[in-house]
């Protein structure tokens, strides 16, 4: 552990602010009820923690239509309720990463009301404006364009029309952009998640996308012109050297629209210190893919583009998509879920886990009324939105789960009598026990943090097993994907097992049987 590096080697946690835990009972959660659950974070063993936005905002996008970037919004209580927090977590060895929505502001944010207040403004440059719309689109629906009668003119919202697209061209906003970071850097805050970071820079002669065949408006076009743009890698580049000027400060992007290589490309020195890989949660097709196949082919893809230049942020789950669970599970059997876990934390990756994936939280399911998220408004009954994985934190089987005397701002799932915290902590086969185990395997075992990882060729299907490598020793991880048993044959040696959801504690030689869904790690002794 000498060399280990809090954000690569560690475990991050996603924190939706807002559904963890409510501290004065008015059903919305905040600062203070974070700072309170921080025994437990460190209890599971994680080192960082990364808060969806937390700054004022009138809710268009649940958080991510900032109207300040340097003020905590008061539902989450106050300045100090922060440093409060930043503190408590620095004590128990916990980072705190914050969630950068600089793409785009909130209408109510005061640079585009001045923007938008006249032609001749001194901010008026700080947004999008142009005489008439190109063809780009809005990812939640429609035209990207909108009209604004006052000055009659259209801006562009890559998001909703409540969230404008700031100019990252213009040097006053670079600079103002930049000093957002500085601000928080300047409080002790130690990463930045970037939201959508890689649509920052759009085309300068606002040429129209290419088409291409899609569902939506916004995937049938070619995104070459109103994301990936060249002119990105320099401001990475002064983005990392204010990073650096820091010790230990860190950034991980949210690529949008990607690919491997394309999030590659915009890892490693001089850049970001990591990007998210999303191609697991398949949130394009239809029907979610779980097959040992589908991630054998991702992984190796993913390797292939990252090589050894940078480790990348895995996630199986987060506020945007459904919960791994409830892609991959039947009902409440958590034995495909405790698979999702292995996969997320022995892959060669820095894992993010989101919060309640620990104890398997399932999505809640809405009905067309209750539906908040404009995703969901907007899309109905194609695309449901993205509440269901947004349900406050199942702590214990008490009204509400623990999360709030009051009642909370979006319904909980109604397994929580049964799935919470405390009933899990207590139950040693639980899919927190379990978690919890691979998180403390990870510190234990260097080779699931940075070794290298080999894929076997299992001569049974539905099989998936990796080794990781490093020169301290080997670790072997088995995954049966089937309800039938499989056989996978070992390499040569004695295999001592670590972990498993089947009973085991012999050493093993030349072939394992896998119980239906079972998961092994061993090591070779
Ligand atoms: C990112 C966020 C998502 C948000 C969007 C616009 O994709 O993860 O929640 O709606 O950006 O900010």
């Amino acid at each position: 552990m000498g060399d280990f590096l809090w954000w690569r080697d560690g475990v991050i946690y996603q924190i939706y602010p807002r559904s963890f835990a409510d501290s004065n009972g008015d059903g919305f959660g905040d600062l203070p009820g974070i700072t309170s659950k921080l025994d437990y974070l460190a209890f599971l063993g994680i080192d960082g923690l990364w808060l969806s936005p937390i700054h004022p905002s009138p809710d268009k996008d649940f958080g991510y239509d900032v109207a300040d970037h340097t003020a905590i919004d008061p539902r989450y209580g106050t300045m100090e309720d922060f440093d409060k927090l930043v503190a408590e977590a620095h004590k128990r060895g916990i980072r705190v990463i914050l969630d950068m929505v600089l793409n785009h502001t909130s209408d109510q944010h005061p640079w585009f009301r001045e923007s938008r207040s006249s032609r001749d403004n001194p901010k008026r440059d700080w947004y999008l404006w142009r005489e008439k719309p190109n063809n780009w689109a809005s990812v939640f629906g429609g035209s990207g364009w909108d009209y604004d009668e006052k000055t009659g003119r259209y801006y562009f919202h890559m998001f909703l029309k409540e969230q404008p697209d700031v100019n990252w061209r213009n040097p006053e906003v670079r600079k103002a952009q930049l000093n957002v970071f500085r601000f928080w850097l300047e409080r002790g805050v130690d990463g930045f998640r970037l939201d959508v970071f890689n649509a920052y820079f759009k085309h300068p002669g606002f040429e129209d996308n290419p088409s291409k065949f899609g569902l939506r408006r916004f995937d049938q076009q070619v995104h070459v012109n109103d994301m990936d743009r060249p002119e990105m890698m320099p401001l990475l580049g002064e983005l990392r050297s204010l990073l650096d000027s820091y010790p230990e400060r860190y950034s991980v992007g949210e690529p949008f629209v990607s690919t491997p290589e394309k999030t590659a490309s915009y890892a490693g020195a001089q850049k970001l210190h990591t990007a998210f890989f999303f191609f697991f949660d398949n949130t394009t097709g239809l029907i979610p893919k779980w097959n040992a196949d589908h991630f054998r082919r991702q992984m190796l893809d993913l390797g292939k583009a990252a090589g050894n230049v940078y480790l990348p942020a895995l996630a199986m789950s987060n506020h945007d998509i459904p919960r791994s669970a409830s892609r991959y599970c039947r009902g409440e059997d958590d034995a495909d879920a405790k698979i999702a876990m292995t996969l997320l934390m022995t892959m060669r990756g820095t894992p993010f886990i989101y919060y309640g994936e620990e104890i398997g939280m399932r999505d809640i399911s809405l009905s067309r009324k209750e539906i908040m998220d404009p995703v969901g408004r907007y899309y109905w009954p194609i695309i449901k939105g993205r509440d269901g994985c947004r349900s406050p934190m199942q702590w214990d089987d008490s009204p509400n789960a623990g999360f709030s005397k009051g009642k909370p701002w979006l319904k909980l799932h109604p397994n929580y009598t049964a799935r919470n915290v405390l009933a899990q902590e207590k139950d040693t086969d639980s899919m927190l026990s379990f978690t919890r185990r691979l998180i403390a395997l990870r510190k234990e075992y260097g080779a699931l943090r940075d070794g290298g990882i080999l894929f076997l060729e299992p001569s049974q299907k539905d099989v998936l097993a990796y080794l990781r490598l490093s020169p301290q020793g080997t670790i072997l991880v088995g995954l049966n994907f089937s309800s039938r048993a499989r056989k996978l044959d070992l390499p040569p040696g004695d295999w001592q097992p670590l972990l498993s959801t089947s009973a085991r504690d012999e050493k093993i030689s030349d072939i394992i049987k896998l119980a239906p869904h079972e998961v092994c790690l061993m090591k070779s002794s």
